[in-house]
């Protein structure tokens, strides 16, 4: 079996697996970073989204080896060094977001994103960034108040 080489989270890390493992499986079974969650497994909804290279993924869908070389972040990489909470997480916090919580990783992954990319969005833009991320729990406007926290942060 082919190495795979990728960064997770700042850290070097080799695996041994069939190349078209879905990086999602990886993660979870491989790594044991169980904060990327699997919802449908057909590139739906958002619940495995990851970055790679900066640029949200769904992991579900996405073979090892095509991450291979390149930096992958998680949930459980968006907090700082010292564990201070990403303005994202904070704004999370501030306005109760969860319900279930099961989507929630991959929500912040993708709202993550777009602030860096789009630090003021207005409610359009939130709307087309998140229209990816499925909340059963319908926490959308919930989800949308804290973004616009964090942007303001
Ligand atoms: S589990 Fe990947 S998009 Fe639903
Ligand atoms: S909080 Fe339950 S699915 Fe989103």
């Amino acid at each position: 079996m082919p190495e795979t080489k990728l960064v997770v989270n700042g850290e070097e890390r080799t695996v041994d697996v069939d190349p078209s493992t879905p990086l999602l499986w990886v993660l979870r079974e491989q790594l044991k970073l169980n904060g990327t969650k699997f919802g449908c497994g057909i590139a739906q909804c958002g619940a495995c989204t990851v970055h790679v290279d900066g640029t949200p993924v769904r992991s579900c869908s996405t073979p090892v080896a095509a991450a291979d070389g390149a930096a992958i972040t998680t949930i459980e990489g968006v907090a700082g060094e010292d564990g201070t909470r990403h303005a994202v997480q904070a704004a999370w916090v501030e306005h109760q977001v969860p319900q279930c919580g099961y989507c929630q990783s991959g929500q912040i992954m993708s709202a993550v994103a777009l602030l860096r990319d789009n630090p003021d969005p207005t409610d359009a833009d939130i709307d087309a960034a998140m229209s990816g991320n499925i909340c059963r729990c319908g926490a959308y406007g919930r989800i949308r108040a804290a973004i616009k926290s964090a942007a303001r942060a």
